[in-house]
């Protein structure tokens, strides 16, 4: 086992209406003003919007709305959020939404309170000492944000998506009612259950001999891989969806990293480089790149993924592994490959080109510019 230190100050409401109490929670804190931080306008179909408005007229404290957030989030939202409540002098972040939205609010109450420059800090990794207080009420099971110090945005400018960590940016408190995630549709709550996947195999080839974090790995994965079904035909089945969304946070709270001193996140930057490009959904990358990645991986680290084949599918066969995650993605309708999400195999220059400039890799099993042309060969084939 590695050293390894366990924080996590997030308060988190789990259940049925638990938003009931968020009235109380905001007055707890004795704020004057709140940024009320959401996306495209799903919680204005579905109800959520009206909901958490109700909260926030109760509990009497003013706010304003930043919205519009989109999916890949961008820095320049960011930027345009910070500036708005510099000026109306917000002392809270309210996100409501997927990790696109939480993940905005993050960096948001990190430039609020200084005029920090967001991406300057994101890039450079900066120390940041203060930051407003966070409150999260996740809408979509997927990144784990909800209860982790980390926020993951993109610049246009230059043509990076990047994750940024920080304990400021553990959410205060976090609300997670899985009733909110009904109306999430068939393919994002497919991308969610990829992308918690995602999270605990970036643990599982990381750094570090921690057999009870590999447990717990497995029991994730294993909870993901049956329910999926069921719940993609019950997606308003309460049991269903509740069990996923805490499958999905405690894939990134912490747990499967215990022991470890660091997870991998090569997959992660490989996806990126996918969104960044065309928009691809956060999950959707990464069922297109896990499989592709396992591949150029299959005989470097053929123990750590026969291990995975054994405890999850019976088979210590690696490539029957590899063949059994991209039955599962597709099962789900996760795409396995860039064409099933419209990305044309003229465009291999361009992801390789990005690549490079990127210099994508990950932190334990190091990528050189030829596994780049096989994980891009993979992608296509
Ligand atoms: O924009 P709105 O209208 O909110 O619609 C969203 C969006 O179109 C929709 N949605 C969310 N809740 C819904 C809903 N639709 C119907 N009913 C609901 N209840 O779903 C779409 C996707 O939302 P998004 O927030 O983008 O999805 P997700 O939660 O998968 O977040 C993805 C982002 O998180 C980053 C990813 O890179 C990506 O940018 N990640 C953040 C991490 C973290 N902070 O720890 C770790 C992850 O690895 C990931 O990198
Ligand atoms: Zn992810």
């Amino acid at each position: 086992m590695e050293n390894f230190t366990v924080y996590n100050p997030t308060c988190l409401y789990f259940g049925k209406q638990v938003t009931n109490n968020l009235n109380k929670t905001i007055n707890e804190l004795k704020v004057k003003k709140i940024l009320f931080m959401y996306g495209k306008g799903s919680i204005k179909n579905n109800g959520i919007y009206d909901s958490i408005a109700e909260q926030l007229k109760i509990s009497g404290v003013d706010f304003i709305e930043y919205s519009g957030i989109k999916s890949n989030p961008t820095v320049d939202d960011v930027e345009k959020a910070s500036i708005l409540c510099r000026k109306s002098k917000v002392d809270l972040v309210l996100a409501v939404g997927g990790g696109s939205v939480i993940d905005s609010g993050k960096i948001t109450a990190l430039c609020i309170n200084e005029p920090n420059d967001p991406w300057k800090i994101m890039k450079a990794q900066i120390h940041v000492n203060s930051a407003l207080p966070i409150i999260a009420v996740l809408t979509v099971a997927a990144t784990g944000t909800e209860m982790n110090p980390y926020a993951v945005l993109q610049n246009t400018l230059t043509q990076e998506k990047i994750g940024y960590g920080c304990n400021l940016m553990f959410p205060k408190y976090s609300f997670l009612d899985p009733q909110f995630t009904y109306s999430v549709p068939a393919n994002q709550t497919a991308y969610g259950i990829v992308d918690l996947i995602a999270h605990t195999l970036e643990a599982w080839f990381g750094q570090g001999d921690a057999s009870l974090s590999d447990r717990f790995i497995i029991s994730i994965i294993k909870e993901a891989i049956e329910l999926a079904p069921l719940l993609l035909k019950n997606p308003s089945n309460y049991e269903y969806r509740a069990k996923m969304m805490w499958a999905a946070t405690c894939a990134l709270n912490g747990i499967p990293a215990y022991g470890r001193s660091t997870c991998d996140w090569g997959v992660h930057d490989i996806g990126h480089t996918l969104s960044f490009l065309y928009d691809t959904p956060h999950g959707a990358s990464l069922s297109i790149a896990y499989p592709a990645w396992m591949k150029l991986q299959a005989n470097r680290i053929p123990k750590r993924i026969s291990l995975l084949g054994e405890a999850l599918f019976n088979t210590s066969s690696t490539s029957e592994t590899i063949s059994r995650f991209e039955k599962f993605f597709t099962s789900i309708g996760s795409p396995i490959r860039a064409n099933e999400c419209g990305i044309k195999s003229d465009n291999k220059k361009e992801i390789l080109a990005l690549m490079i400039k990127n210099k994508i890799t990950g932190y334990i099993h190091q990528l050189t510019e030829k596994d780049y042309i096989k994980i891009t060969d993979t992608i296509f084939a």
